[in-house]
Order: C-alpha cells, then structure tokens, then sequence
C-alpha cells in the first residue's frame, strides 16, 4: 500500500514531464515525437541490450545539423591544418602541472565527488534538487574565482528548473576566440525515486573541470583567447543543456577554437591509459590532445567509438564546433555501475581523474595561449 501510495505520489509530481512529448532524434538522424516515458522504455531498451542509447532531443534546437568547422567563423580557425600545430607553451604547462602536488589533487577531487554524490544524489534536471546542486556549485565556483575582474561566472537558465553554469575567463589579446572545457553536472538512475548519486557519471568530470579551473585561477594564469568551463544542465535526457548552449553560440557567430568534454574519468578498466572518442569529435583535435597525452600526462591511449552521440561533445560538434572526447576507458569496458545507485566514490580511482586534469591544463594552456 505505502509502495502504491508512493508511486502515485511521484507520478503525480513527475505529471507534467510525463505528458509532454519531446522531438527525439536518433543517432542514424531518424525522428519522432515522443512522451518521457516513451523515451525512458526507450533507454531501458538499449540498455537491456547491453549498450546505452544516445538521443538528442532537439524539440528546442530542430534546424538541421551543419557540417564540421562550419561554425567557426574566423577564416584562420577554418583551415584543417589549425591542429596541426607543435606544443609552444611548455614552460607555462609545466609550471602549472607542479604548482599542487598529485596528492593534494587528488584530495581536492575526491572532495568534489563525495559532495556532489552526497549531498545531491538526485541531480535530474527537471528537479529542485537538481537546481540546488547547479547553485551550490556555482557557489563554489566563485569562492573560487574570489572576486577576480578577469573571471566571470554566467547562470545559463534554461526552460527547465537546472541551469548550466559557465565559468569564463576572457582573454588578454583575442577574447573571442574561445577554448571549452565541459561536462554535464545532471544524473539520473532509473525512474521512480532511486538515487542517483552519479559519481562516475558525471561527479568525476565536473570533479575535473574544478581542479583544472583551480589550477589556472591559483597561478593567476591569464590565457590570450577565453577560456570557459562549462558544467551543462539536463545532459542524461537528451543533450539539452549543451544543445542549447552550441545553438545560441552558432546563432549568435561565436569562435570558438575547440572543445574538451569530460564525462566518466575514474573507472579504471586499465592502469595509465585513457581513450580518445572518435565519433561525434574532430580528427584533427584528436591527433593535435594526442601529442598532449604523451608531453604532458605521460600516458598511453586507445581510439573507441560510442556508436551514438553519447554526450555533450556531441551538440558542439552537431553545430559546427570542433571537440574531443578524453574517456576512462574504452566502450564496454567503461564503469558497469552508472545509472544505478551504485555509482558511488567507492567504485572509482581518483589517480584515474588526475590524469584529465592535468590533459585539462595543457588543453586550456596550448589553444588559450598558442597562436
Ligand atoms: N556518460 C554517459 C555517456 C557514456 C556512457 C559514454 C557509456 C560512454 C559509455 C552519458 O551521461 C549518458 O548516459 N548518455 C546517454 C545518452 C544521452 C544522449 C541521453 C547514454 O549513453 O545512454
Ligand atoms: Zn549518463
């Protein structure tokens, strides 16, 4: 009965969502209008097939997709060869890489993880809980920014209760070209009330994009183009919260150099190795973060498709950005836990995390500050 009483309690509060049919469309380009239930079978049905099931929902954003580079807008930005570039700020990259030991890192990482995971181990996009969590994080964003005039932190409302949070740093000589760290900050695990602590997916990638910000902001480090970190809203039902963010950029003819997504960082199929996406990214960023991995995080790499676009990379990508997706581990072999209660700090390695955040800094630094 207090089960009965339950369901009908949370279908109620969940009435709105349910009802509202949403324009889905699949990795192969097919669409349809369905409802959120619709859509939640539809999940469940990849993964009872044993693979997850990408989507975008494009019911705000239903212009097609354009092609690759064609958003970039600044003619030197256009040529294929913008990546074929040598590494030009190594003194700079390393002073960064030992300016916090690994351990404290890793401590700042696991801090990051625990509190998200814990104190917002619902953080569905549609939610209050999942509003709380994007304000408590933008709270932790600017005690970390500490009032400094370079360092602007953006609310991005959208029309759902999360908002994504941006967090930019403008650039010295060339502020609108900018360079994009990411990586969704909603979680979602089943459908009737179980938590969704999301440690993995994504605690882990916000985790990261904290540390490498605290990297930079500490050092006082001041990039020539802009460099934004973006924590986005709503990923898990569809890339809403990017989409809408790559769609206003597109609209409003923002340059934007490249892309870094990170979502899932810590599950550690194999000790020093992470794998580089390569459906839905740029080849030529891919080659370009590979020369990165070997100067700077010291780490072997492997190449994975997700056969889908399975995250934030993706929007960007979709609107004519190029991007790149750094992932724990090759598909499959990827944390077996996400999207269940189970996804917890307990599951994953924090010596994993560290090597994206040190691939984050040489990122940020090489495209912020190289020509
Ligand atoms: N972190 C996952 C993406 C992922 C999962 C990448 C497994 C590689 C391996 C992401 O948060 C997610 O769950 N994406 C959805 C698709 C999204 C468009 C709704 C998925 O993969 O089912
Ligand atoms: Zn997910």
């Amino acid at each position: 009965m207090t089960t009965l009483i339950t369901l009908i309690a949370l279908s109620s509060s969940f009435s709105a969502p349910l009802n509202e049919k949403r324009l889905i469309e699949l990795g192969d380009g097919s669409r349809s209008w369905m409802t959120q239930e619709q859509i939640t079978k539809l999940t469940e049905k990849f993964h009872a097939q044993g693979k997850c099931g990408g989507f975008f929902d494009v019911t705000d954003h239903p212009e097609p997709a354009v092609q690759p580079h064609e958003a970039l807008f600044n003619p030197a930005l256009i040529s294929s060869s913008f990546f074929e570039r040598n590494l030009t700020q190594k003194t700079t990259v390393e002073k960064l890489l030992n300016q916090i030991s690994d351990d404290q890192r890793m401590k700042n990482l696991e801090t990051n993880v625990h509190k998200l995971s814990t104190l917002f181990p619902h953080r569905k996009h549609h939610t209050q809980e999942g509003k709380q969590a994007a304000l408590w994080l933008e709270d932790q964003l600017r005690k970390l920014a500490d009032g400094r005039p370079h360092i602007e932190i953006e609310r991005f409302n959208h029309n759902w209760e999360q908002p994504s949070i941006i967090t930019r740093i403008q650039g010295s000589e060339f502020p609108k070209e900018k360079v994009i760290l990411g990586g969704h900050l909603d979680s979602i695990a089943g459908f009737f009330g179980k938590t969704a602590p999301g440690a993995d997916d994504n605690a882990s990638g916000i985790s990261v994009l904290v540390e490498t910000l605290r990297t930079l902001v500490q050092s006082d480090y001041r990039p020539k183009r802009t460099i934004e970190f973006i924590a986005y809203a709503g990923e898990e039902r569809g890339l809403l919260g990017s989409q809408a963010i790559a769609a206003r950029y597109k609209n409003q003819g923002q340059s934007v150099v490249a892309v870094m997504q990170f979502d899932m960082t810590m599950f550690e199929a194999q000790a020093r190795q992470l794998t580089l996406i390569t459906d839905h990214t740029d080849p030529g960023l891919n080659a370009f973060v590979q020369k990165l991995l070997k100067e700077y995080v010291k780490v072997s790499w492997s190449t994975s498709q997700c056969g889908y676009p399975c995250s934030d990379h993706a929007s960007w990508t979709r609107n004519g950005y190029p991007s790149v997706f750094p992932f724990e581990a090759p598909f499959g072999k990827h944390n077996p836990n996400i999207h269940t209660t189970k996804d917890t700090l307990s599951k994953i390695s924090l010596a994993h995390g560290l090597h994206f955040t040190k691939l984050g800094i040489a990122f940020a630094v090489e495209l912020g500050s190289g020509q």
